[in-house]
């Protein structure tokens, strides 16, 4: 089975990537399964009722979300028409919307469970035991799992890759935007990298039009961030897994970008 996981789509440059791009990207890679973060879709972070469907018409599957869950408020929305749209599982117990997901692909079923880091991130509950736990039940019911690992620190991301592996069939990171080039399989068979990028305007600060970012750092003073303009990336990885033991046999890393 093939699965393609997509970096942070940011804004209206990286929703016009996917929406021009991604159903042939599917078709050469012949992909299977597509999940995408989709917590920087709509215009200030988070995700729009219209944006979700949008994505979802141009070939996206599961739209997994980060620390930006809550910026608009139609995510109570989508949740309550049960869409595949996931927030980090350790949210506190109670929590509107739902940590994981299970589709059916090619009569196989596919698990797609996300969590959050607690680095320079808020203080949700532990994403270990959160992760044993419901990897308890869903062990049961899925043979392939994925994990998107959505954390700002590289040392809490590989940690989870080595926590889960032989456990999770992969483990991708997402949030930092900038895509890292150590995607390995790990020893027991899962596949692993620490941060698969971001899908949006190339020349930018993690999407943000780069001079409003430099003048955060330089003058200190508050700025409204914009998304930038001009060429756009797409990021991701294209994941195999075995089927018969929901092992991943490669990962390859995937950065289009435009002239
Ligand atoms: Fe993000
Ligand atoms: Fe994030």
């Amino acid at each position: 089975m093939k699965i393609l996981a997509i970096g942070d789509i940011v804004g209206s440059p990286g929703r016009a990537m996917i929406r021009d791009f991604l159903i042939s990207i599917r078709e050469t890679l012949d992909v299977d399964l597509c999940i995408a973060n989709g917590e920087n879709a709509a215009i200030g972070n988070g995700i729009t009722r219209s944006i979700a469907y949008e994505l979802f018409e141009h070939g996206v599957d599961v739209i997994t979300m980060g620390n930006h869950v809550w910026n608009k408020k139609d995510i109570f929305r989508l949740f309550d028409e049960n869409l595949p749209i996931i927030r980090p599982a350790n949210y506190p117990p109670g929590t509107p919307g739902r940590g994981y997901i299970i589709v059916n692909i090619k009569e196989q079923r596919v698990a797609v469970i996300s969590l959050a880091g607690r680095i320079y991130l808020d203080n949700l509950d532990c994403p270990f035991r959160v992760a044993e736990k419901e990897l308890r039940h869903i062990k049961k019911l899925a043979n392939i799992i994925i994990v998107d690992f959505h954390a700002e620190a590289t040392s809490e991301k590989v940690a989870m890759g080595w926590f889960l592996d032989g456990k999770v069939s992969a483990v991708f990171g997402t949030h930092t935007h900038v895509q890292t080039a150590d995607e390995r399989i790990l020893q027991n068979g899962t596949a692993y990298i620490t941060d698969i990028g971001m899908t949006g305007p190339y020349n930018s600060i993690l999407g943000v039009k780069k001079e409003i970012i430099m003048n955060r750092f330089i003058r200190h003073m508050p700025e409204r961030f914009e998304v930038a303009d001009g060429p756009v990336q797409f990021n991701g990885v294209i994941m195999e897994i075995d089927e018969a033991t929901g092992k991943a046999s490669s990962i390859n890393r995937l950065l289009i970008t435009q002239k």
